[in-house]
């Protein structure tokens, strides 16, 4: 079985649409898709050769050749016409970022973007472009994750609270967001507590009015 964090892009991802996968590693999310009957077709894109080899030997080992198409690319640089949905997860936001500079951005339906790093960077980004957040969501899967699917759509730019916590997520308030803020209230009052400062009181007050309010 897959992670929470993969299972839950998955289910993002539309049935019978094309998939590329950026920086697949072991391509086990396009392996999801075909298996599971979301998707007939995902290119699984690598950078670097080893992972690029776990990709192939995985399709392989499978017998899942012609469904899952292993790519070298840079981002989306070597991407077919055909591409419907891409996925960018599992990377820092600088990465992200680099992929989404390099390509076309409205040639395709939409983007699933899991950054491990600045989601609040990575909205900015989306806001500055006036491109439209359709979807989030939050995952535990050991740490709290930050799923957007975006597309090129225009969209008036998002007010400060939207970027740093999410348009959707904002208006959706469910369970696993709201347990996320929770966490990071506390962690937040722990560092000001154990080194005496009050350098988190804004934070902490943002969190509290979005919580609570
Ligand atoms: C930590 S893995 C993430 C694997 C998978 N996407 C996930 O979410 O579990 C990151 C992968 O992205 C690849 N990668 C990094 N930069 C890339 C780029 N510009 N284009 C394609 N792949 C890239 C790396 O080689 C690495 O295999």
């Amino acid at each position: 079985m897959i992670s929470p964090r993969l299972l839950q892009i998955a289910m993002l991802v539309e049935k019978n649409k094309v998939v590329f996968d950026v920086g697949s590693d072991h391509a086990l999310l396009p392996c999801f898709l075909v298996e599971n009957g979301i998707c007939e077709k995902v290119y699984a894109g690598e950078i670097a050769e080893g992972p690029l080899n776990h990709v192939k030997e995985t399709v392989e080992k499978k017998g899942l050749q012609g469904k899952i198409i292993p790519v070298f690319s840079d981002g989306l640089a070597k991407a077919e016409d055909d591409v419907d949905i891409v996925v960018i997860a599992g990377m820092g936001y600088h990465t992200i970022r680099h992929v989404l500079e390099s390509c076309d951005v409205g040639r395709y339906q939409y983007f699933l973007l899991q950054s491990n790093t600045d989601v609040d960077l990575l909205r900015r980004y989306l806001s500055e472009h006036m491109y439209t957040i359709e979807d989030e969501r939050v995952v535990y899967d050991g740490f709290y994750y930050q799923i957007i699917r975006f597309s090129a759509d225009l969209h008036d730019p998002y007010s400060e609270d939207e970027i740093k916590y999410g348009p959707i997520l904002l208006k959706r308030r469910d369970e696993v967001f709201l347990a996320y803020l929770a966490d990071l209230l506390d962690r937040y009052r722990e560092i000001n507590r154990q080194a005496n400062k009050s350098e988190y009181d804004e934070k902490i007050k943002e969190i509290e009015r979005i919580l609570y309010n």
